[in-house]
């Protein structure tokens, strides 16, 4: 700073100087800490299938970057265009609107249809529906948020791990190792994704993202900003045993940074897959205590060989309690006892708890807990005096040093009253007793941080297994080993069967492939959702772009990756059938990580449906003439269940054979719609068009509250004008 102050004094403009000088000192008093980024607002996109007019951004379609013009006038097929920068005098200049793309500032409101595409149904009518969408996935996340907002179980992604490789784009250009703003631009792409993603997730979801040491350190602070609130735990994953690199390290690993919601229970567990556990059994913890026996159980990692040899000493008690137990005897196997003291290094002294430290009063001669006393203040020396002829127990170990119990008082008092705090072993130099608590054991295996297991290599089970699936090699440099992600999704929704999983940097389509591999192992209806762009690699999309073929022809939109591999992968996998007819060779790992012929060889009993997200005019929607586009929207909102059906809305109502929801459509005949409603009930989502509040609350009255309703269309075109405003409000500065 001070250097940039003396070039600042050497300017000889005086308005200049003075200029420059305000805004260093702006600068300076601005300065964050913690992470401090370019937010490079605001970010674009190019939108090839929206039309253009006259007052539309746009840009040319040959040139890469930002640079974006204002349509001031056409005629005759040629734009007039004002630099969209503004500046003293305003640059124009004249193109064929044919060289022209609309752009999209992030922000601008945007109202969302989905177009079908392509569909495979082999689940049957009580599988859910899969979805892909080709899309942009800020703007996705925009609609998901509309359909699924605290509903989404777990968001699994895999982002560009911004290796300078040119395998990203921001702002319609590749970010490479030579670009000074390459981490700042990653963030800011990132960050206003998580923001909406976060949104997705119910109480108890989990956001999973993969990433290596590029970006790791950046994303950590990035979550701490975003999802502070969550729990931010990582397992590294060797998925590369050969290692990769060309100086210094040979890198064989990668990340998955867990971010989970912080409750008084396990929210991942390896319970279905026994080589990620690190151990066969937890324990219950009481729920107020929550955060001190979590790190209790760190603690005891330092100290394991006294915890073991301890609870050996505590089995030998068990017999004697018997009488006194808090569950009937013949459910012991259910129980276990720990320590009341807390051990380890961290938190278990007095000074640091000192709350905690206070008397508990036993009976020796029948090796009872009889009371609870009250904390003393630090500096008052403990009191071993009889209370009531009770003598006084003090977490002091047997050097001597002051420690402190695993709960405050009122908690220790709430166990005594359950007859879960137990007297057990006399030491004998110290003549002082071990005080005990019972726990209920729970089933849940913890899981353990660093996997090393060969089905997780990402050559074999990414790269080889998409080239097995869509017969052709170099599809895709990224596949992540499906088992990886299996296990990964496994850790959060494996005894959850009607999971909702969402993937918005699809890639190969690998977490669809994992979700239908872990119902095909488990059972269940777990339903994946994907997003995907449709960029194709740089050396392709430069050759077509030189051919005169531009994103949104038909050339290029071919070669996209979500068209031409993230699709051929999910419905080969599902079908089966590689996109050449063939039948798909070879056989899945079971979930114990053996190679099994298992029944799901032929594919598997899933329903996907392919869908790109495109941009509707909103006046058509207030309208009601884009029923039709909207329709699909409105299934995905009722569960994507049942075979989509189309309709042009041009009917009294719509009610779809094989889906939960119904949709009036034209007020008057509300009456027999109601009628109808009764013969359906199944169906639980009503979409009433109405443009009256009032009239939308007395319907909504009249059908009954089983039912959750919207009113159309002001919903949705309320909802992506507000979207867009909201999840687009600069952040206040962080210090
Ligand atoms: C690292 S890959 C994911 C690989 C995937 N996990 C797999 O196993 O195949 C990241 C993907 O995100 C996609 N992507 C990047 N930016 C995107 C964006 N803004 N919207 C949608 N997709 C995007 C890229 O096309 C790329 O395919």
């Amino acid at each position: 700073m001070a250097r940039i102050e003396e070039l600042v004094a050497q300017i000889g403009n005086e308005h200049l100087r003075k200029e420059i000088a305000a805004e260093v000192r702006e600068l300076k008093r601005s300065k964050k800490f913690g992470l401090v980024f370019e937010e490079h607002l605001p970010e674009t996109v190019r939108l090839p299938n929206l039309p253009i007019g006259e007052g539309d951004l746009v840009a040319r379609k040959r040139e890469r970057g930002n640079q974006l013009w204002h349509i001031k006038g056409i005629r005759r097929g040629i734009a007039t265009l004002e630099s969209a920068v503004e500046g003293p005098s305003p640059v124009t200049q004249e193109a064929p609107v044919s060289d022209l793309v609309a752009v999209r500032r992030f922000g601008d409101p945007i109202y969302p249809m989905l177009t079908p595409i392509d569909r495979v149904g082999r689940g049957g009518p009580e599988k859910p529906w899969h979805t892909l969408i080709n899309a942009e996935n800020y703007h996705a996340l925009q609609l998901l948020l509309y359909c699924y907002e605290r509903q989404v179980d777990v968001i699994y992604i895999d982002p560009p791990y911004n290796s300078g490789a040119r395998d990203w784009k921001y702002n319609n250009d590749y970010v490479d190792q030579a670009d000074s703003f390459r981490h700042s631009k990653w963030l800011a792409m990132m960050k206003k994704r998580l923001l909406l993603a976060k949104r997705l997730l119910k109480s108890d979801g989990v956001l999973i993202i993969t990433i290596d040491e590029n970006e790791l350190h950046h994303l950590g602070m990035l979550l701490e900003d975003v999802i502070g609130s969550h729990l931010r735990r990582m397992v590294t994953i060797v998925i590369n045993p050969k290692g990769a690199g060309r100086y210094n390290f040979a890198r064989m690993e990668e990340h998955a940074v867990f971010c989970i919601p912080s409750s008084n229970q396990s929210v991942v567990n390896a319970n279905f897959l026994r080589d990620l556990a690190r151990i066969g059994v937890t324990e219950e913890v009481i729920a107020e205590e929550q955060d001190e026996d979590q790190e209790e159980e760190e603690d005891e990692d330092e100290d394991e060989g006294t915890s073991e040899a301890d609870d050996k000493s505590t089995e030998v008690e068990i017999s004697a309690l018997r009488a006194d137990l808090p569950f009937p005897p013949e459910d012991i196997e259910l129980w276990t006892l720990r320590h009341a003291r807390r051990r380890g290094n961290q938190s278990s002294y007095r000074h640091q708890r000192w709350r905690q430290f206070y008397p508990i009063f036993i009976d020796p001669e029948t090796r009872t807990v009889k009371d609870v006393g009250d904390p003393i203040p630090l500096g008052q020396d403990p009191s071993f005096a009889n209370r009531n002829g009770y003598t006084a127990i003090w977490p002091i170990d047997a050097d001597g040093n002051q420690r402190c119990w695993r709960f405050s008082s009122p908690s220790m008092r709430a166990a005594l009253s359950e007859k879960r705090v137990a007297v057990g072993r006399k030491n004998q130099v110290t003549g002082s007793w071990t005080i005990n608590v019972w726990y209920r054991k729970t089933n849940t295996k913890l899981v353990k941080t660093v996997w090393w297991h060969s089905r997780h290599d990402a050559g074999t089970h990414g790269t080889s297994m998409l080239h097995q699936l869509l017969g052709r090699r170099d599809a895709f440099p990224f596949a992540k080993s499906l088992y990886a992600v299996r296990d990964t999704l496994l850790t959060v929704i494996g005894d959850r069967p009607n999971a909702l999983v969402l993937d918005f940097f699809a890639g190969s389509g690998t977490t669809l492939h994992a979700t239908a591999l872990i119902n095909a192992q488990l059972g269940g209806f777990r339903r994946c959702i994907l997003v995907s762009n449709n960029e194709p690699g740089e050396v392709v999309a430069t050759r077509l772009m030189k051919q005169g073929h531009f994103p949104g022809d038909p050339e290029f939109e071919r070669v996209g990756i979500c068209q031409s591999v993230t699709w051929p992968r999910c419905k080969a996998a599902v079908t089966g059938t590689r996109p050449d007819g063939t039948a798909l060779p070879g056989a899945y790992l079971d979930i114990e990580g053996h190679a099994k012929q298992l029944r799901i060889v032929g594919g598997f009993e899933e329903n996907v449906e392919y869908f790109r997200l495109d941009f509707i005019n909103p006046d058509d929607v207030a309208r009601g003439e884009a029923f039709k586009a909207i329709l699909p929207i409105l299934w995905m909102m009722a569960g994507a269940t049942g075979e989509r059906a189309d309709s042009k809305g041009t009917s009294s109502w719509f009610i779809p054979k094989h889906s939960p929801f119904a949709v009036l459509i034209k007020e008057k005949k509300f009456r027999e719609f109601r009628e109808k409603l009764r013969e359906r009930p199944d169906i639980n989502m009503v979409f009433l068009v109405t443009d009256s509040d009032e009239n939308f609350a007395l319907m909504r009255r009249a059908i009954g509250v089983r039912y959750t309703c919207f009113q159309l269309y002001k919903s949705y075109l309320e909802n992506f004008r507000l979207n867009s405003q909201n999840s687009f409000a600069p952040e206040a500065p962080k210090s």
